[in-house]
């Protein structure tokens, strides 16, 4: 039996594909080693969005080669297979394999194609119509919370976004299909479904069979009805897309209550003049009225978000523009990068004409600014008792469990091994910058 590591950088996305690729490849005989050590092939799926991100593939390869055993198959998966293709072969040594992000249905095929007739095998191909979509309990990230894409690919084309390049145009999976998974995951103890893609609420199938019952204004909130029927306990999405964040989806979560309470709404600048030149498609008073909705709502629903800081032509006014959007908005928690050329993307062929001192300091500026929000936000915490997924054994403590709260928060508290899985009242006792402690009552 050949063992097989599958090693993940990158998105949600990513987690799910390997945890398809992990399915198949158990299901046609290989075994999935939880370590690379004596692994004969080891799949590395990648990420680009950023040029750090697309750098520890290079650092990866280049430890796998310098192992002392015999050396595995090495196969390169995901964002940065599919836009380099069979570059990657000239620029790395010692990869065998190259499968594109719509090629994962046929990872077993390229295997035994190297093993067959030697490295230098590649599919860059479209997904099989029969692709299954299924994963298997084992191969889960965690036993009690799954990832469903319903929406693959981007066709927004953000100037400084790869991801349009390596994950193609948008293709919505068909609301039966997405039904159906959820209620496999419920059957088989899955507490907390994740509804993932680049724009969730850009949903939109090509026949709307399996929603015909649920109203709601955008296709995507009555996906989010429809998925709230089935009666899982706690359904999260994300990404959303501002521009198509409608307030009908507020109302879905209002109206349900296993829809969680947390919206990551990426804003990327507080700028008008940037927004444009980034092509979002938003403006900063089209953003707040979505904010202002999501903080009027009944709900207590936490708010997060991604910043660039550092974009082209990014002026300090522009930045002073989007510390005071940071401060209107008051995120519960907010992804701050700064800015990369990423090569094919319209912003690659503007000037990088912010220096990179000078956007560290935007990012350290920024970065204490949301964390002083950050730790009045999580002050509201405080004495309250929130509802927790106890997902697993903390890092630090043997007697201490971790988990999710509604609002997306990691909690850990002290309690029994029993207690794994199931969803709990937690009394907040602690507040840290990025966690809260709490108690059992
Ligand atoms: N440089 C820096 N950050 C980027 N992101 C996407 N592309 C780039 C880039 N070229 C960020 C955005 C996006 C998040 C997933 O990554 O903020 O929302
Ligand atoms: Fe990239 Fe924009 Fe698409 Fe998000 S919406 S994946 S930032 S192009």
């Amino acid at each position: 039996m050949k063992r097989v590591y599958l090693e993940t950088f990158g998105c949600q996305m990513n987690v799910s594909d390997s945890e398809r690729v992990a399915t198949s490849l158990a299901q046609k005989g290989f075994e999935i080693a939880d370590s690379e050590d004596n692994a004969d092939i080891i799949l590395i799926n990648t990420c680009s969005v950023r040029e750090k991100a697309e750098q520890k593939l290079y650092t990866r390869v280049g430890e796998v080669r310098a192992g002392k055993r015999q050396k595995p198959v090495v196969g390169v998966m995901g964002c940065v297979a599919q836009l380099e293709g069979e570059t990657l072969f000239n620029k790395i040594q010692g990869i065998d394999m190259v499968i594109g992000t719509r090629a994962v249905g046929r990872v077993a095929e390229a295997i035994e194609n190297v093993f067959d007739y030697g490295s230098g095998y590649s599919d860059l191909g479209e997904r099989d119509p029969e692709y299954d979509w299924t994963v298997a309990e084992e191969q889960r990230h965690s036993p009690y919370v799954a990832f469903i894409p319903i929406i693959e690919g981007c066709n927004k084309f953000c100037t400084y976004c790869i991801v349009p390049f390596s994950r193609g145009r948008e293709v919505s999976l068909p609301a039966s299909e997405i039904i159906r998974q959820v209620l496999e995951h419920r059957r088989s103890g899955v507490k907390e479904i994740h509804l993932i893609g680049q724009n969730v609420n850009s949903y939109r199938p090509k026949t709307e069979s399996g929603l015909e019952s649920f109203s709601g204004k955008t296709p995507f909130s009555r996906l989010l009805r429809a998925v709230a029927a089935t009666g899982i306990e706690r359904i999260k999405f994300n990404t959303s897309f501002p521009r198509d964040f409608h307030p009908d989806i507020v109302d879905a979560i209002e109206e349900n209550e296993n829809l969680c309470n947390w919206v990551h709404l990426p804003v990327q600048s507080g700028s008008d003049r940037v927004l444009k030149a980034m092509r979002r498609l938003h403006t900063i008073e089209s953003y707040f009225k979505r904010i202002d909705r999501l903080k009027a709502s009944s709900r207590d629903i936490s708010l997060t978000t991604d910043i660039i800081v550092g974009f082209p032509g990014e002026t300090e006014e522009d930045f002073e523009n989007t510390v005071r959007m940071v401060e209107y908005c008051e995120f519960d928690s907010a992804y701050i990068f700064k800015y990369s050329p990423r090569p094919g993307t319209p912003a690659y062929e503007m000037p990088d004409d912010v220096p990179n001192e000078e956007k560290t300091r935007r990012f350290r500026s920024l970065e204490a600014v949301q964390r002083a929000i950050q730790s009045r936000r999580m002050q509201r915490y405080l004495g309250r008792s929130i509802s927790v997924l106890a997902e697993k054994h903390s890092a630090r403590s043997s007697e201490h469990l971790t988990g999710h709260s509604t609002c997306h928060r990691v909690v850990n508290f002290p309690a029994s091994d029993d207690m794994l899985g199931k969803i709990i009242d937690v009394t907040v006792t602690g507040v840290k910058t990025n966690s809260l402690f709490g108690e059992v009552k």
